[in-house]
């Protein structure tokens, strides 16, 4: 069985990656693509639009199935077949870049929304998850109220509830698509020092941003994606920003920070 390229950490990874595959008709959207993720550790994901980051997500979430490749969890072989066995099993809870959230349905069932609790009787389950959403939002400094149609709070508030369901329900792995697109500079540093504190907790996030000045806040490693395939991994330190966008586009590319948003 392969393991770890990064001898140094000791345990196998939480997740290792090897040689995926994912086509869509005539385009490699994830062209080999090998990885290791750490636990407890931020991987900054970056590349240009139409690279392949959410084709590759969406081979760790189960929304799409690998045409080829291995993953290990924890050292052992897996498959991620749905996204039902992605977060069930495996623990990994994703952050969509359009927040995939319920307008019209209050805060805490977004937040147990496909894994209601069914235990009890209807109104003692309720009550429950009410009262563990109240535990989880409190926790998070959120103003927002578990009653609260989650259509009502702001980009900010939502983003927050997206986050809560990672730490209502201990997942391993919080990937995150574009999770700054849409709130206000204010919220930014909010999603920021969340992700930090996801890592002081032990858990591993993936980040997939085109604010590059988020990724190299947060970042462990960096891990930049071209035409479907790993171009470089970068250990977050002493990087600046030249030096990523370098990475991330050819030097011919002029004006290739205002390429993002
Ligand atoms: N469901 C699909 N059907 C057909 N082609 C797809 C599908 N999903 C993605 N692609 C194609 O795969 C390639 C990679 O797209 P992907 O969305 O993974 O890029 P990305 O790096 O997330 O880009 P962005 O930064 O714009 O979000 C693109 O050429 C895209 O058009
Ligand atoms: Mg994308």
């Amino acid at each position: 069985m392969e393991s770890s390229s990064l001898a140094s950490h000791g345990e196998p990874p939480l997740l290792s990656l090897r040689h995926l595959k994912k086509s869509f008709g005539a385009v490699h959207a994830v062209d080999d693509v090998s990885l290791d993720i750490f636990t407890g550790e931020v991987l900054g994901l970056v590349g240009d639009n139409a690279a392949g980051k959410s084709t590759f997500l969406s081979l760790l979430t189960g929304y799409n199935m690998m045409d080829s490749g291995q993953i290990f969890y924890k050292g052992r072989p897996v498959q991620i077949k749905s996204p039902r066995s992605s977060r069930r099993e495996l623990k990994i809870e994703m952050i969509y870049q359009n927040l995939s959230l319920a307008p019209d349905l209050p805060l805490w069932q977004n937040l147990f929304l496909g894994e209601e609790i069914t235990t009890g009787s209807l109104f003692n389950n309720r009550r429950i998850m009410i009262a563990e959403s109240r535990k989880v939002l409190e926790e998070l400094n959120a103003k927002a109220r578990p009653t609260d149609l989650v259509g009502t709070l702001s980009g900010g508030e939502q983003q927050l509830v997206a986050i809560a369901r990672a730490l209502l329900f201990s997942r391993n792995l919080i990937i995150l698509d574009e999770p700054t697109a849409a709130i206000s500079v204010a919220k930014i540093d909010e999603v920021l020092r969340l992700i930090r504190r996801l890592r002081d907790e032990n858990r591993s996030v993936l980040l997939v941003s085109h604010r590059l000045e988020d990724i190299l806040a947060v970042a462990d490693r960096i891990v930049v994606f071209a035409h479907g395939t790993i171009k470089q991994i970068m250990d977050n330190r002493d990087i600046s920003l030249e030096d990523l966008v370098h990475a991330m586009f050819d030097r011919t590319q002029e004006g290739a920070i205002e390429h993002g948003h």
